[in-house]
């Protein structure tokens, strides 16, 4: 979705703000621009890649201390050239920037048509800009006010940033739904919509608050209510390092964070289990663990990987603890009123913290009385902070727009819920919460031994990757993992693929069966392998491709299937963490092969902002 970054200080700020735009590149975008004041205000803008806009102002005066950058992922009006931000006023004195979406932008625009407003592109940010514009005419006030006027009126999410010919020492910014960050320096002020373009330069930052506008200047940073209260900007420390935002030497970032794993699920146990000692510690919910063991029922939300995550913790839930559990689309739970209220706890899952649909949901549910708390990756992101409680996945930044590392973050932490929760309501012997923990202190060093299995994996890649269809079928804990491997699959070889529960497959997907169509079969040795086994006969004699991944040492399914992925044994429960591996790995050196671009596909977000 749209990224936003601004500077303001006595350094270079075109700089700052390109090379900010870059390492926002993962989030998707389809054009870029920047806003400067030298003098008078200037805009450049462009249909594309970062580094085409880079390219269109070499040689050009982009001298300035002030600049605000964007890159736009499309929702009102094509990309081109002319709806790419910043957007300017009627007078060509302000330019304004923008993430989200003005739900009433098309009354508004009537409105300011009457008025005699010309708009030069299609978008929702224009005609908030115009707004702002008409409102400082018609009221002879500062911008400040204008736009606290206006966003009174406005429907729908922003941040927006303001940056104005007339005022070159001063960066207005507003937010309500969607994110930013401010990072303070010494003498200066970065802005952005996720910490990753301010790292480099400090550690010290403030998140914005729905509803909150900030007056920035070089050396002040001033953050007021929608009702001009002064609010105290409350500065944290940022936990992450320029190296985690790096390549590291890997082609891509989807093949690096595959190959964090190993560390990044040892982080997300790291102080929380205690094998040896039989213990599991979550600060994040220890005030909660008992409303959480005696909660009616959990709904879990989520949207993509992360609802895939959810759909694991589910059976581990229910399993574990006895709790009947519900797993939903974020974006359907919020808009069908469900039945939902005291005694409910809403687990949101996210990778982002941002996602609108996940935080729409769990602001109803939040209002109708359920208890929230928050599975999220990004520390200080909008679902962790609406949150009652929760627990961070501490996988670290994921820039590859296609979750990996976070995904296996999730369902361990998911897991260490389950198991705190199920101690808490006695509803597990101490001997299986022993085994538990081994298997989860353990399941990093499985995930490194199925991380060696790459060039096994790039050779089926290189066999399947002029597949015109995937099937992905699984049962059990294993079916989320066969969606996943579906999900990854679509999203970076753009090859059609369907995830399927095993068994269900003879209810209509066995239809597409023949030679031509690989089916992979996630098959580890569970309480349902005796069942998968015969839906592989089902699929071999119907003649189609059997890419198998199954348990070291099975002597069944490599007789059976063309293909066979060997991973370590692990408990049901945990298999899923080792099981998805190598369909991480096939789906990323597919999408290699076909030539596409795998951090950053085509259409897709990393951080979905807008519902
Ligand atoms: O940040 P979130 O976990 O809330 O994001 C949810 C989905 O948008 C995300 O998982 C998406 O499906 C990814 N592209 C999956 O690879």
């Amino acid at each position: 979705m749209c990224g936003i970054v601004a500077y303001i200080g006595q350094r270079e700020a075109y700089p700052i703000v390109l090379k900010g735009l870059k390492r926002l590149e993962y989030r998707g975008y389809d054009s870029a621009g920047v806003a400067l004041v030298n003098g008078d205000l200037k805009v450049y803008k462009k249909k594309g890649k970062v580094a085409e806009l880079e390219e269109f102002l070499s040689g050009k005066d982009v001298h300035s201390h002030i600049a605000i950058g964007h890159t736009r992922w499309a929702t009102h009006g094509e990309p081109s050239d002319r709806n790419s931000h910043p957007h300017t006023s009627g007078n060509g004195k302000l330019a304004m920037i923008h993430n989200g979406i003005i739900e009433n932008y098309a009354q508004l625009k009537q409105e300011l048509i009457k008025k005699g407003h010309v708009f030069k592109s299609d978008t929702d940010t224009e005609v908030l800009l115009h707004f702002i514009e008409e409102i400082q005419e018609s009221n002879k006030c500062g911008l400040e006010e204008a736009l606290r006027i206006a966003l009174k009126r406005v429907v729908g999410a922003y941040v927006i940033v303001l940056v104005d010919e007339d005022n070159p020492d001063t960066l207005i910014a507003a937010r309500k739904g969607s994110p930013l960050v401010i990072g303070v320096g010494k003498g200066e002020h970065f802005l952005a919509s996720d910490a990753s373009p301010i790292v480099e330069y400090t550690k010290e930052v403030v998140y914005v608050n729905d509803y909150e506008i900030a007056v920035i200047k070089a050396d002040e940073l001033i953050l007021k209510n929608i009702s001009n209260e002064r609010q105290t900007p409350y500065i944290q420390k940022l936990d992450i390092e320029l190296a985690a935002i790096e390549k590291g030497g890997f082609d891509h970032f989807m093949l690096k964070e595959i190959f964090e794993q190993p560390q990044t699920i040892f982080d997300s146990l790291r102080g929380r289990l205690d094998a040896k000692k039989g213990t599991l510690t979550l600060g994040g919910i220890r005030e909660h663990a008992e409303i959480l063991s005696q909660a009616k029922r959990i709904i879990i939300v989520a949207c993509g990987t992360s609802w895939h995550a959810g759909l694991v913790a589910e059976y581990m839930i229910e399993e574990l603890c006895r709790i009947p559990v519900e797993v939903e689309y974020a974006s359907e739970f919020r808009y069908r009123n469900p039945v939902v209220g005291e005694g409910d706890v809403i687990i949101a899952v996210s990778q982002s913290g941002e996602t609108a649909d996940t935080l729409v949901a769990i602001e109803s549910a939040k209002k109708k009385g359920a208890i929230i708390l928050g599975v999220c990756n990004v520390v200080g992101s909008s679902i962790a902070r609406i949150s009652d409680a929760g627990a961070y996945t501490h996988a670290g930044p994921e820039i590859g727009v296609a979750s990996t590392k976070a995904f296996t973050a999730q369902l361990a932490v998911l897991c260490l819920i389950g198991l705190k929760v199920a101690m808490e309501k006695g509803s597990i012997t101490q001997q299986r919460f022993q085994h538990l923990l081994d298997e989860l202190d353990s399941v990093s060093e499985k995930v490194a031994l199925t991380l060696k299995l790459n060039d096994q994996i790039k050779a089926i890649a290189d066999k399947y990757k002029d597949a015109r269809d995937f099937l992905y079928l699984g049962r059990g804990y294993n079916f989320p993992v066969a969606l996943e491997g579906a999900l990854k699959l679509k999203e970076i070889s753009y090859i059609h693929a369907e995830g399927y529960p095993a068994a269900e497959m003879k209810h209509g997907p066995i239809a597409l069966v023949d030679e031509h169509l690989p089916v992979v079969f996630v098959a580890t040795k569970d309480s349902y392998y005796e069942k998968v086994v015969s839906n592989i006969q089902e699929i071999k004699a119907r003649k189609g491709k059997v890419i198998a991944v199954v348990t070291e040492g099975d002597v069944t399914i490599p007789g059976m299937a063309d293909d066979v992925i060997e991973v370590p044994e692990a408990d049901e429960l945990v298999a899923p963490i080792v099981s998805v591996i190598p369909l991480q790995l096939l789906a990323y050196h597919i999408g290699v092969l076909k030539g596409f671009d795998v951090d950053k596909p085509r259409n897709l977000a990393k951080s979905v902002t807008v519902e």
